[in-house]
This record gives C-alpha cells, sequence and structure tokens, in this order.
C-alpha cells in the first residue's frame, strides 16, 4: 500500500509517499519534502498562528505536487490520504484536514486522520533498526513532554506528562532570555557546549518525589534568575562565557530531569527499550546520557533521524497506512482537534 502523509500542526509543511511494500524500512519512503516556517516568524520571536495557518495554505498544493513527482506517482498510484488532525494549532491543523480531505474525496480515496503524537512515536520505525514492541517512549517537542507505554499501534498508555511548559518550550524561553533567536533549542545546545560544566546549578524539577509527570516552568524561571543575577556589568567576553556556562545549566539539568523519569519508567514497566521522538530528541547531550541510562539496565534506545526527530510528513504518512490497515476511515465531517488526547 502506498499513502500520501500530509503534517501542518505547527510552522513545518511535512510532505511524504510512503510504501510498506519492503516492510518497516527506510527505502519505504519514497519521496519527503519539507519546508518549515522559521524565517516566518523569526522576527516575532515565536510562532504566529494566523501566519502559520497563511504559509501552510502557500506551500502544501505544491509540496504534494513535487513529491508525486519525485516518487515518479500519480494519484492514481496512491491508497490513502493522512494527515495530521490534532494536536497542533487549530488554524494550521485545519489547512491539512482541509486539503487532505478534499484530495481524498476528488481522488476516491480512504482519508485518514492521524493524530501527531503518535505520528513522533512511530517516527523510529521509519529506520534500519526497528524497535520491537513493548517499549517506553519518551515524547519531548516544543509542545509536548510525555512518557507513554506502547505495547503495539494504537496501544499507548500514557506514564507521564509535563503539568505545565513542554521541555522544547523550556528550551526555547530560556535561550531568549540568553539573547538566542527563535527557534531557540539547537542554539542554545550550540552554546552549552563552550560553557563550564558545573559554575552553575539548576534545579531538577519533581525528581525527588515519586512520579512520572515534569515540570519545566519554574527552571526557566530559575534560569531567567541567575541571567539577572549573573550578567550584570559583564564584559563582552564574560558575558559570553556567563551565557555559556548558564545554557550548560539548564541544559544539563533538563537531560538529567529526563533521564531520572526515563530510567523510573522502564523500571516500573519492567521494559529495556526506549524511544526518544520529538523535536528535542536532537539534542546530542540528551541522546548521550540516555545511551547511558539504558546501557546501565540492559537495554537499549531507539531514534528516528534527525530531520525526523522534528515535525515531518514521513511520519505522518507511516502512521496513517498502520491505521489504515487497521480499517480507520474517517467520514467527511471529520474536523481537526487541537487537543486530542493520545
Ligand atoms: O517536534 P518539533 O519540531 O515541533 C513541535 O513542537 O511540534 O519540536 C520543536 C522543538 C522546539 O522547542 C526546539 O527548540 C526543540 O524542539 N529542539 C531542540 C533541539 N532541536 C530542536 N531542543 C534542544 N536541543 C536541540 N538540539
Amino acid at each position: 500500500m502506498r499513502i500520501l502523509g500530509i503534517e501542518t500542526s505547527c510552522d513545518e509543511t511535512g510532505i511524504a509517499i510512503y510504501d510498506d511494500g519492503l516492510g518497516d524500512s527506510p527505502e519505504g519512503i519514497l519521496a519527503h519534502r519539507l519546508y518549515s516556517q522559521i524565517a516566518v516568524h523569526a522576527d516575532y520571536g515565536g510562532v504566529v498562528p494566523e501566519l502559520a495557518s497563511r504559509d501552510h495554505v502557500r506551500k502544501t498544493i505544491p509540496l504534494i505536487k513535487e513529491v508525486l513527482a519525485d516518487a515518479n506517482l500519480t494519484p492514481k498510484d496512491l491508497d490513502g490520504v493522512a494527515y495530521t488532525a490534532g494536536p497542533g494549532l487549530v488554524g494550521a491543523l485545519l489547512v491539512g484536514c482541509s486539503i487532505g480531505r478534499s484530495l481524498a474525496y476528488g481522488w476516491e480515496l480512504p482519508a485518514v486522520p492521524v493524530h501527531h503524537m503518535e505520528g513522533h512515536l512511530l517516527a523510529p520505525m521509519l529506520e534500519d533498526d526497528v524497535p520491537e514492541f513493548p517499549f517506553v517512549a519518551l515524547l519531548v517537542s516544543g509542545g509536548h513532554t510525555m512518557l507513554v507505554r506502547v505495547d503495539a499501534i494504537g496501544e499507548y498508555k500514557l506514564l507521564g506528562e509535563s503539568v505545565d511548559d513542554a521541555a522544547g518550550e523550556a528550551f526555547d524561553k530560556t535561550a531568549k532570555l540568553l539573547g538566542l533567536d527563535y527557534p531557540g533549542g539547537p542554539a542554545l545546545s550550540k552554546m552549552a557546549e563552550s560553557g563550564e560544566a558545573g559554575r552553575f546549578k539548576l534545579p531538577r524539577p519533581m525528581t525527588d518525589r515519586p512520579g512520572l509527570d515534569f515540570s519545566f516552568s519554574g527552571l526557566k524561571t530559575a534560569a531567567g534568575t541567575l541571567v539577572r543575577k549573573e550578567c550584570l556589568n559583564l564584559s563582552d567576553s564574560d558575558l559570553k562565557q556567563t551565557h555559556a556556562d548558564i545554557a550548560n545549566a539548564f541544559q544539563q539539568a533538563v537531560v538529567d530531569t529526563l533521564a531520572i523519569k526515563c530510567k523510573r519508567a522502564l523500571q516500573q514497566e519492567k521494559l529495556s527499550r526506549l524511544v526518544i521522538a520529538g523535536g528535542v530528541s536532537a539534542n546530542t547531550a540528551l541522546r548521550e546520557q540516555l545511551a547511558i541510562t539504558t546501557k546501565k539496565l540492559g537495554g537499549s534506545v531507539f531514534y528516528p533521524r534527525p530531520e525526523f526527530c522534528t515535525d515531518n510528513g514521513a511520519m505522518i504518512a507511516y502512521a496513517g497506512l498502520q491505521r489504515l490497515k487497521a480499517g480507520t476511515d474517517a467520514d467527511l465531517t471529520f474536523k481537526a482537534n487541537p487537543r486530542w488526547a493520545l
């Protein structure tokens, strides 16, 4: 089966075609294109929902034409159209839903609404080294931080989630305090490389009590307090170093917190395989720490390739195809669901 995947939940337009003829493997991705709106939102320091929707309107159809041409296919070669139906920005979601549903109707194909986070947690299935079920998944993006037990496609149990800011959101907000441009996560991570480890220590929130929930808003506030206290009247070079030291302390605090909760989740569920997905899973320090954590437990960790850590159409095509095989076909009135629970 071959399916077109459409992702428009936030600030990336991702389109892909996936074919399951070769089983779970990277070769199944016949074509994929990603257009990032970073330049559209950069001046505003964050995603402006109305601008995101308008840009998706401009880009979605041209990108669909391009992936069909890349894969040397026509709509007649497809078996379905999958689109992200939630969660996300409602206007942005509606663009993908309307285009996906309309094309499916016009092409007389089934339309498959996909949960954005299901797309993320199945993204490692697009790699050579595919994790076997069951596993624990850590989903860390700009909008979510959650630990999920995955027993099979569609069998998910939420183990814990952030009670306030998502980890990526905390990265982005702290990066802003350090004078870095949106999206700040990758820039903060780069800055942390030249920071002195151990000069500052920030809290590991909610690790001193049982449970698998997270809280990152206090950590961002603690980093802001450090910035205000330590960065007054410094020479340019001292300011640069102090910013890097705070970035290092912040990143280490997030990485340690996530690693402590992942270890707890694996032990609680008596599992040894960990899957990491979502934008923050591209973070090198996090990857290194989780490799150590899982190795100590006799397990291993699985990631999507960096380009599939962030939002993309391939993960939506893959998840949609699994849903299609299981018999999902939405009716014509299916709506975007910005707060869809996994
Ligand atoms: O999954 P994603 O592309 O979008 C959604 O939030 O849905 O994730 C984007 C988030 C942003 O907060 C971004 O700053 C963060 O992932 N991010 C990173 C890194 N790369 C992306 N955070 C820390 N280190 C990185 N290397």
